[in-house]
């Protein structure tokens, strides 16, 4: 258990021009280190792989800290961040996933604000001298947030990647906890869209039986309220009233 995570840094430390090592935490965050040991790219979700082929459905898991992780951080808040993930199978099948971020200036409530966005995922599997490549299009932003913040998400996301070689596409699915933060640590965080909208319309669900609570007490106060007001301006009726309260209980 601990000889492999040990090989994985030996490995680290022997490629690469840069001073930064990949880490894994928690069998489940993916990363790089600085050489002072400050992290500059941290990267949690779990991933599975739809080879739509033949109309299948059934997705493979592509555990990405089981892998051999590659990275490189960006050295400026311009330049590009990627992270990538390599497993071997046991018939020498090579599978990797690689994540492509960038950061691009965009108009914001008519504020420019430099956000960071993971733009590419890139599939790549070597076998017996061939290889095959699937990549998501070039316009596409999976995730994004402002370069202060890091990307949180309790819903599911889907990214279709394409081949030129091959007709059927592949799907990557991501599934929570997604956590990213691409552009070194973060300390607040910005939540997708979807988990906004869908955390919205239940807390409004939540408040309109809430709300709904409140009219039915209120209407009930003002019944009673009603009816004692009733019987205390038709004094002909309050009699009848207090004459019934006055039958003998059979
Ligand atoms: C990490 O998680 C994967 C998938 O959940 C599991 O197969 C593997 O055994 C775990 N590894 C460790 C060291 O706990
Ligand atoms: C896949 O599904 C489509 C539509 O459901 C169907 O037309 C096609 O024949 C299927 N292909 C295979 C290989 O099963
Ligand atoms: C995507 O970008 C790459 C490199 O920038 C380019 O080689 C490729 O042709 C582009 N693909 C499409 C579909 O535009
Ligand atoms: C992702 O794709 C799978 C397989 O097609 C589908 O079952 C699932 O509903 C999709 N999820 C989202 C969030 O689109």
């Amino acid at each position: 258990m601990l000889l492999f995570p040990l090989i994985l840094f030996i490995m680290n430390l022997g490629y690469g021009d840069t001073a930064e090592t990949s880490f894994v935490f928690e069998n489940q965050t993916i990363g790089m280190k600085k050489e002072d040991g400050e992290t500059c790219m941290s990267v949690t979700f779990q991933v599975e792989i739809l080879n739509q082929q033949n109309n299948n459905s059934v997705p493979i898991d592509f555990h990405l800290p089981s892998g051999l992780i590659k990275g490189k951080c960006a050295a400026d808040r311009k330049s590009e961040a990627v992270i990538s993930s390599t497993i071997e199978e046991a018939d020498g099948r090579l599978k990797t996933l690689k994540f492509v971020f960038r950061t691009e200036e965009m108009r914001v409530k008519r504020v420019d604000e430099l956000r960071w966005q993971l733009n590419k995922v890139v599939y790549v599997e070597k076998f017996a001298g061939s290889s095959a490549v699937f990549e998501s299009d070039n316009s596409s932003v999976i995730f994004s947030a402002p370069l202060t913040q890091k990307y949180v998400c309790e819903d599911r996301i889907n990214v279709t990647l394409h081949s030129e070689n091959f007709d059927f596409p592949i799907l990557v699915m991501f599934s929570p906890e997604i956590d990213v933060q691409p552009y070194g640590p973060k300390s607040n965080f910005y939540l997708c869209e979807r988990t906004r909208k869908r955390t919205l319309s239940e807390s409004l669900q939540h408040r309109s039986t809430v709300f709904c609570g409140v009219v039915l007490a209120i209407s009930s106060i003002a019944h009673i309220v009603g009816h004692m007001l009733r019987r205390h301006f038709m004094p002909h009726r309050k009699e009848l009233y207090e004459n019934l309260d006055r039958l003998p209980a059979i």
